[in-house]
């Protein structure tokens, strides 16, 4: 059978639209899938629609900009599939039990630039279990800036065993259901102790390995803005969903905003981690750790505009207290 891959298509058709010498390399050396003839033509022509897209809105007058990644040879119903919750989660508006901190407030902050407050960026693979690697990526930090130690934890754990807490494994699950699971669990493991497969598993948790744990989970009062910016600008990154549309999978770089995603409760369909926020040119917004890889968007971060609940994301937004 004849196998062509995407490295040559990615080349040829990259050199047709102009592509630069580090795009070609870039797909070189992450994206290489290997194709039959058949499936070839069919990527390829998926992959010149998208291609066209990007052009056309890197052509406009926009905040942030699109690029070819990983997910190009991909519709966007393909990418839904393997990389989003499929089925509407319980995402409703909570009254939430946030207190304010009445401390002052700094205009903008960043967790990564702070300590040694945020694990590398990492990936969820096709299973849409983004909801683990939000809840993760906040315990981690929240857990680092109260107890003075970054360690990377388990989102398996969560994919294997926290059902019983409104949550489906790779069909998806809200960080604050993940919160409330390890708190009745008594803790989480460590990413090493109970490594990431990105397939459903039997639940494995050794209670006498957990390494960090909850004693509280903290829901933001739906829709408020304000109570996010104070809990990240005062206390620690926490975690949101929101609603990925087309346009979000070919983000690059620059203040992602949006008017094809919707501000409801029943569409949110990923899930992330906000670890500061700041202004550009005039846009406020929120720098959010992804879980598709480092090499997508910002080295694996992107920004999207704060204070209009773009995409629903402060609809349920939640993060824990730790026990100390
Ligand atoms: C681009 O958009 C910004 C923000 O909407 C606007 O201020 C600016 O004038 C626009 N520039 C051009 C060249 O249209
Ligand atoms: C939402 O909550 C209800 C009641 O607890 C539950 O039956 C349902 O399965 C939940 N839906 C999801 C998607 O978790
Ligand atoms: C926070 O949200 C979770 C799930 O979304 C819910 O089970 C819990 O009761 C909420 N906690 C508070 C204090 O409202
Ligand atoms: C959702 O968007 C609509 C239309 O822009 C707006 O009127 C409404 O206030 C928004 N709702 C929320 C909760 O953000």
């Amino acid at each position: 059978m004849m196998i062509v891959s995407l490295v040559l298509f990615a080349a040829s058709v990259t050199s047709a639209f102009g592509l630069s010498e580090k795009g070609n390399t870039l797909s070189h050396v992450q994206y290489n899938k290997a194709y039959d003839l058949k499936e070839y033509y069919q990527r390829l022509q998926i992959f010149t629609e998208n291609k066209k897209r990007i052009d056309k809105h890197n052509e406009g007058n926009h905040s942030f900009t699109m690029a070819l990644n990983q997910f190009s040879d991909m519709t966007f119903g393909e990418f839904q599939k393997s990389f989003l919750m499929s089925e509407p989660q319980n995402c409703s508006a909570t009254k939430g039990n946030y207190f304010s901190s009445n401390g002052p407030r700094p205009d903008s902050i960043d967790w990564r630039n702070k300590g040694n407050y945020v694990t590398p960026v990492k990936n969820q693979g096709g299973c849409g279990s983004c909801w683990t690697f939000s809840t993760t990526g906040c315990l981690e930090s929240v857990t680092a800036i109260n107890k003075g130690k970054l360690v990377p934890l388990s989102e398996q754990q969560l994919v294997d065993c926290a059902q019983n807490f409104n949550n489906h494994g790779c069909n998806g699950g809200l960080p604050s259901q993940a919160f409330e699971y390890i708190m009745y669990s008594k803790g989480l493991m460590t990413e090493q102790d109970y490594p990431y497969t990105a397939f459903e598993g039997d639940c494995v948790y050794k209670p006498e390995l957990a390494a960090a744990f909850v004693n509280n989970v903290v829901n933001i009062t739906a829709y408020n803005e304000v109570e996010m910016v104070d809990a990240v600008g005062t206390r620690n990154p926490v975690s949101f969903a929101f609603e990925v549309t087309s346009d979000f999978m070919h983000y690059q770089q620059g203040v992602y905003t949006s008017t094809e995603c919707h501000n409801t409760t029943d569409k949110v369909n990923h899930a992330v981690l906000a670890v500061g926020y700041g202004q550009e040119n005039g846009i406020p917004y929120w720098i959010v750790k992804n879980s598709w890889g480092s090499s997508w968007g910002m080295e694996g971060y992107f920004r999207i505009e704060r204070g209009k609940n773009m995409c629903g994301l402060a609809a349920c937004a939640s993060f824990p207290v730790p026990v100390l």
